[in-house]
């Protein structure tokens, strides 16, 4: 493990290390807090990780009863029934293998009538329930973390965003074709993922070296809004090998 002073950098050999590896300091915060309000990311990334926490409950060692999760995103507009949604990913890949309580699971709602009140609800109920414990991460090509894409200042709170173009080409590989992808999400803000008193980001791949280098070692900047996490006071980046190539010799 490298410390970057707040920052913690850990290089894994694989994904499947990776993915280990952010398994375990998850696990850890739970067995630390079995109540902690997790908050949780979708995308290709986590699977790996979300497997190796299956296959933890399922060897008995790991209870998630008593966790809250609150999920970073979800496209707009999107049937929960619609297998792209992240309601569906969630309960597909993590929810419906392990014994978390589904009354302690927060989704913004794809369905929503209203997305701007269904933004303002979520917000509310995130502090209300006293924020966020620790938040998984992953980062997208243009270094967008939930669905805050890059633009002229760091947004604030849970909000209704337009997803670029790059995102929407990113995710079509999810798609039956690219005209599938909603064009718009509802994603916590930069200001709610902050205020969760820990941070850990996953990342693995070539294809994100040059934007992790750019997240840690680049100015900070609402054009690579990952990079706002060099001000988070406790983050750690779990990243493999290839995802590292650009900065291990800073390290
Ligand atoms: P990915 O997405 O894990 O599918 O690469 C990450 C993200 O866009 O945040």
């Amino acid at each position: 493990m490298y410390t970057l002073n707040n920052i913690k950098i850990i290089i894994a050999d694989s994904y499947e290390q990776m993915s280990i590896d952010a398994a375990e300091i998850f696990l850890r915060q739970l067995s630390d807090k079995n109540d902690s309000i997790m908050g949780l990311a979708t995308g290709g990334t986590p699977v790996g990780m979300y497997k190796e926490l299956i296959k933890k409950y399922n060897e008995g060692t790991v209870c998630f009863s008593k966790m809250h999760a609150f999920n970073l995103d979800e496209y707009y507009p999107i049937k929960k029934t619609n297998d792209q949604s992240y309601d569906y990913f969630m309960k597909d890949n993590l929810f419906n293998h392990i014994n978390i309580n589904f009354d302690n699971i927060d989704i913004p709602n794809g369905e929503a009538d209203d997305p701007e009140k269904e933004c303002d609800r979520y917000e509310q109920k995130i502090i209300e329930k006293g924020g966020i414990d620790f938040q998984l991460l992953g980062i997208g090509l243009n270094g967008h973390i939930g669905f805050n894409e890059p633009t002229e200042a760091f947004s604030s709170k849970t909000n209704c965003v337009n997803l670029q173009e790059s995102t929407i080409k990113a995710n079509a590989r999810f798609f039956e074709t690219e005209e599938q992808v909603p064009r718009k999400a509802i994603s916590m803000g930069i200001k709610t993922i902050m205020m969760a008193k820990k941070i850990m980001l996953i990342c693995s791949g070539a294809n994100k070296a040059d934007i992790i280098k750019k997240t840690i070692f680049g100015p900070i900047t609402p054009m690579v809004p990952a990079s706002v996490l060099q001000m988070h006071r406790d983050v750690t980046f779990v990243l493999d090998r290839e995802a590292a190539v650009d900065i291990e010799s800073f390290l």
